[in-house]
């Protein structure tokens, strides 16, 4: 049968918030190319709607990273699945991801990122989830929506791989 979904932020309000985001990005790296950096698979969906968004020079690499173990278990260790293409080296790098959780995925992998030289190192999220963050150290420099602690669906993100496809964010009611 098929699950409910109850619609949390419907696809205008989404892309009208990229927008805004994709603008004030634009501003902030004026005069310099970005290197943005997609978290797959659930940031794929974002990522491309902000790229088309951003008045600058663009240039795109994927990364697909797991947890160990269960996430409630998980001991902050990341196993990189799928890494990078290109080099860092002397690039203003900005990762886009679909949502920040515990944060323990991005707090290690810009530790990682960081070895690779970039010359600027930021964050971009559609989503956060700050009532459920463990490492508070992680900065996100740009957030489309703050959530409040529900599981949420759609834009990329997905419960047991499906609904990535939905262009609205919604809750899979029980
Ligand atoms: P964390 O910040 O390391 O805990 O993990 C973030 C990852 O957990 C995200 O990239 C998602 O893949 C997944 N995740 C966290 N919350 C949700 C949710 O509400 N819906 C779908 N996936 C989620
Ligand atoms: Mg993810």
């Amino acid at each position: 049968m098929a699950d409910k979904i109850r619609v949390l932020l419907s696809e205008d309000e989404v892309n009208k918030r990229i927008s805004e985001v994709a603008a004030q990005i634009s501003r902030d790296y004026q005069g310099k190319e970005i290197h943005l950096i997609c978290i797959l698979k659930g940031g794929v969906f974002f990522t491309c709607e902000l790229a088309k968004r951003l008045e600058l020079p663009v240039t795109l690499d994927f990364m697909s990273v797991s947890s160990y173990g269960n996430d409630t278990k998980s001991s902050g260790v990341v196993r990189i699945v799928k890494d990078l293409d290109e080099p860092l080296a002397g690039k203003d790098v900005l990762i886009v991801e679909d949502i920040i959780d515990s944060g323990r995925t991005l707090s290690y992998l810009i530790e990682v990122l960081k070895q690779r030289g970039p010359e600027s190192i930021r964050l971009c999220t559609l989503l956060d989830k700050p009532e459920r963050r463990v490492k508070k150290q992680v900065t996100v420099d740009y957030t489309c929506f703050t959530i409040p602690d529900e599981f949420v669906v759609g834009y990329g993100l997905d419960y047991a791989q499906k609904y990535r496809n939905l262009p609205y964010i919604g809750v899979v009611e029980q």
